[in-house]
Formats: structure tokens, C-alpha cells, sequence
């Protein structure tokens, strides 16, 4: 069947070379000054040269407030900075490349967070034109198009939340809470012009109690595609509302329920957020918009993202920690050398990595790496002499499993541990960067079967290790209680 994630994509006077979008990742690689550093620069420069369709550049502040590293674009002055990355991304690929721009409100670590209810009338017109002139600044930087952030727990997911209960006319209803928003929609649009790709990243579902819902976002998708959105990008959770709060730390706002719903850890099923961006699609082509959505959220591989664009779930993929586990995701994708892929296990060090102000970096990356490791070997590593002698026991209510280490060229970058049950087919269950693994959910009365494979910096997988099988009896149930 013919791939439509590597068929080219348009989006206004923009063409996407493929349908995988990297979507915004703070990399907290800027120091405090805000501007493009070499760091950034290699990070950037690898996603390029991994040939996602569209770049989306991790969130850059519109207003100069203080905040951890981050990137600015509140000031002409940050603009040769961002116009130098942009040209170089352009120079080595056909990747289009957008930057995320955001406005946040105060918060300290002594507890205080200002709300929205807090500002002046006078201070929702900055926003606005902070806005404005931040997209005004991309369009000359010489970017693709300009996304601009409404989701999480940032400003303008705050209007846009049910719990914005502003007595005046940017809150309390639906229609009073999309105000600002809109504002800034046109705002920008008046700014950058009508050719200029203008997205917008929202909240499917705020994934907090009494939050909106897709019963209400779609209202607000409708809304943004109205009044001339190029592309809605879907994100959900990420709020401070149920954030866990650590004494004497700012607040962080993934560290709840809604922040896991945002970035899907190992315990959430494969796209995890699909039905709300789906049903979101469906609602804007109802009305007879063809806006763009992208899904993001826990989708990793080819056959579930080409099938989500079959089924019409989607437009576009988003895929944020794939993309920091292996940049070159969508080139291997492309040349079909999907068997060379680094998978990301989703075990979230980077989140917190971010939620600690430390530079975002990927957990299956060797020690002390600022970047995904490099390679273009082609030969795959291999087991030693007397093969991988996979053994599994079954100790302390899990598997256990241990295997002799294998060998490249390059060094052996990690494991694949594949597991199948009661004769199914193989599927990936983890990754290990030593030769030992522990299957926490296995249970008894199934049987499973394990395997392992090594690869390397490149992706070269050697031969697949010998099968073990093991078997945990159903417990018996507890004797002796009391009846009840
Ligand atoms: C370290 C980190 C930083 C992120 N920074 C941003 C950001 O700046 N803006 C944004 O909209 N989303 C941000 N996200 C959310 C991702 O764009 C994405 O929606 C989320 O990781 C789920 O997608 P995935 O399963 O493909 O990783 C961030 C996620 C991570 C892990």
C-alpha cells in the first residue's frame, strides 16, 4: 500500500516533504540570555538532517518575564540568532521549520502563580502585541510558518480553560474565554501577513477535573479554523491544577494526572490521545474547513501512524521523544529501514530533566552525550562465540532475564527485549543498556517467550538471541481469611 506519511503535504504556500511533525521540545540547552547557542544549534541541526516534514522549534518567549532557560524572540535582537539556525536547517534539508512561540504568567518558588484573573486590560494588550511582533520576528528570520502556543499550562491555555472565570469579557464563557485568543490569532495574522503559515497548538482536553473536553475544544478548533488557523496541532494536559507541588520549586505543571496525559509515559497505550484529535478532525471537516490536524502523544510506529492518516485520525504526526531518541527517525522511516530505528522507551527522563531546568536529553543516549550519537555504520554488531545465551528465571514475581554481551565496531549502543505470549507474535517490551533486563508485568498463567537483540550507535541489529520460556503458575488464592 502506498505510504501517505511520505506523501508531501501543503499547508498554504508550504509544502511538507513527509506528514511527521517534530513538535515543540524544550531543550533547556540556551543559557538565560534566551539566544541560539552552538548547542542548540547541533540539536536543531540533527532534527534537519532526520527529515521531518515540519520542524516545529521548541517554545521561545514572546515577553521577556523571567524564566529557566529558554529561548527568547521578544527583541529584534534575538532575531540573527534565530535567522542563522533557520538557514542552516534549510541549507541541509527540505525539512520546513516553524518556531513555537509562548507567553507564560509569573510564578515563583515561593508558591505565588499569577492567574489570569490578575491582569490588567493594559496587560492582555501586551500579550497580544508581544504576539504580533514575536511572529513578525519569525516571518523575517526567514521561517516557514509560526505556531503559536495555546496549550499546557501557558497563558493563553489559561483564557482558554474552563477555569478562567474572569468576571469581564475575556472569561467565564466559551466565547469570552476564545477572545484573547482570537485577539492574538488576528493580531498575528494582520502581522505576518496572509501567505504566512500561521499554527496554532491547543488543548484537546485539559485532562483536569471539571476541565474542557473535547465537548467543548472542538468548538474552539472550529473557532481557530474559522478565523484562518493553518494548522491545529493537538496536545493535551501539561496543567498546574493538579501539579504535585515540591517545596521550595516553582511549580511544574506535568508532574499531575494531566501532565502524564501530555507526555504519555510507559503505562499508557499507543497514542494514547488519538480519539480527542480524531474526533476534533472530524467536527472542523463537518463544517466543511479542511484545517490540518496533528495528532501527537505515544505514536511510534510507521504501520499506526500510516494507519491513523488512513483512518482519517489525523493529518499530520506529531512525534516529540521518538525524534529525541532517534533523530533520524523519519529518514529510516523513509528509506524503509525501519529495523534501524532507536525506540524511545518512554521512561520520561527528559521530562524531567526539563521539569529540573537540566538540559533535555534522551535516557538511552550514552553517559554524558549533549546529543543523539552519530554513526553510519552499516555493519551490524554480533554475539560472541557461544551466542547470546539468553536465560530467564522467574524470581521475586518477575522475569528475569541475563545475556552475554555482544560486540561492533562502534560499541553496542543497547538491547532490544521482545517478549510474546501464549504463542503470539513478538513485540518490543523494553530496551536495556546492559545485558540484563526485569519484566515487572509479567503474570502468572501466561507463558511467555523472550528475546533479545543488540544494536548499535547506527541502529545495526545483529541476529536475534536464542528463545526462553517461561511460565509463572496462577497464585493460588490467599487462605485463610475471614469470610468477608
Ligand atoms: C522534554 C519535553 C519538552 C517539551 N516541550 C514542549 C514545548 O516547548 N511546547 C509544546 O507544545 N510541547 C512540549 N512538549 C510536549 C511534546 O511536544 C509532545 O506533545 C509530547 O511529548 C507527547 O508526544 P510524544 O509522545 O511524541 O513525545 C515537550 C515534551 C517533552 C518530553
Amino acid at each position: 500500500m502506498d505510504s501517505l506519511l511520505f506523501t508531501p503535504f501543503r499547508i498554504g504556500r508550504m509544502t511538507l516533504a513527509n506528514r511527521i511533525v517534530l513538535p515543540a521540545m524544550v531543550t533547556r540547552l540556551c543559557g538565560e540570555d534566551g539566544f541560539v547557542n552552538d548547542a542548540i544549534r547541533d540539536r536543531y541541526l540533527r532534527f534537519a538532517e532526520g527529515g521531518a516534514g515540519l520542524i516545529v522549534l521548541e517554545a521561545m518567549a514572546v515577553h521577556r518575564a523571567k524564566s529557566g532557560p529558554l529561548l527568547r524572540i521578544c527583541d529584534d535582537a534575538y532575531v540573527p540568532g534565530l535567522a542563522d539556525l533557520c538557514h542552516r536547517m534549510h541549507a541541509i534539508s527540505d525539512s520546513r521549520v516553524a518556531p513555537q512561540i509562548i507567553h507564560f504568567l509569573k510564578i515563583s518558588r515561593s508558591g505565588y502563580r499569577q492567574r489570569v484573573g490578575d491582569l490588567t486590560i493594559d496587560e492582555i494588550y501586551q500579550i497580544r502585541e508581544g504576539y504580533a511582533a514575536a511572529a513578525r520576528r519569525a516571518r523575517e528570520a526567514g521561517f516557514d510558518a509560526v505556531e503559536l502556543h495555546m496549550a499546557h499550562a501557558y497563558t493563553l491555555s489559561s483564557f482558554l480553560s474552563t477555569r478562567n472565570q474572569r468576571p469581564d469579557e475575556y472569561g467565564r464563557t466559551l466565547e469570552n474565554r476564545l477572545r484573547l485568543p482570537c485577539e492574538v490569532l488576528l493580531a498575528v495574522r494582520a502581522a505576518v501577513g496572509g501567505d504566512f503559515p500561521v499554527g496554532i497548538r491547543f488543548l484537546a482536553d485539559e485532562c483536569i477535573k471539571n476541565g474542557a473536553t473535547v465537548e467543548e475544544t472542538k468548538y474552539v478548533a472550529l473557532r481557530f479554523a474559522q478565523l484562518g488557523a493553518d494548522w491545529l496541532s493537538l496536545s493535551n494536559g501539561g496543567k498546574f491544577e493538579d501539579a504535585v507541588a515540591k517545596p521550595g520549586e516553582p511549580l511544574y505543571p506535568y508532574t499531575g494526572y494531566s501532565g502524564d496525559r501530555c507526555m504519555p509515559g510507559r503505562n499508557y497505550t499507543d497514542a494514547a490521545n488519538l480519539a480527542s484529535a480524531a474526533e476534533i478532525r472530524l467536527f472542523v471537516r463537518s463544517h466543511g474547513l479542511e484545517t490540518p490536524v496533528v495528532a501527537t502523544g505515544k505514536i511510534r510506529a510507521r504501520p499506526h501512524a500510516e494507519s491513523i492518516l488512513r483512518d482519517g485520525g489525523a493529518d499530520l504526526i506529531g512525534m516529540a521523544r521518538p525524534l529525541l531518541a532517534d533523530p533520524e527517525l523519519p529518514r529510516k522511516w523513509r528509506d524503509g529501514r525501519e529495523d534501524a530505528v532507536i525506540h524511545c522507551v518512554y521512561a520520561n527522563i527528559c521530562k524531567s530533566l526539563d521539569e529540573n531546568f537540566k538540559e533535555v536529553r534522551c535516557y538511552l543516549w550514552p553517559a554524558g552525550a549533549r546529543q543523539a550519537p552519530r554513526s553510519s555504520s552499516r555493519t551490524a554488531p554480533a554475539w560472541p562465540g557461544g551466542g547470546a545465551a539468553l536465560a530467564a528465571a522467574i524470581e521475586r514475581g518477575r522475569a528475569e532475564l541475563t545475556w552475554a554481551a555482544a560486540s561492533g565496531p562502534e560499541g553496542i549502543y543497547g538491547y532490544d527485549v521482545e517478549r510474546s505470549q501464549d504463542g503470539g507474535e513478538f513485540t518490543k517490551i523494553g530496551a536495556a543498556k546492559t545485558p540484563r533486563f526485569h519484566d515487572e508485568r509479567a503474570i502468572g498463567g501466561i507463558r511467555y517467550r523472550y528475546r533479545v537483540r543488540a544494536y548499535d550507535f547506527a541502529g545495526n541489529r545483529c541476529e536475534y538471541s536464542n528463545i526462553e520460556t517461561v511460565y509463572f503458575p496462577v497464585a493460588p488464592a490467599h487462605a485463610g481469611g475471614n469470610g468477608n
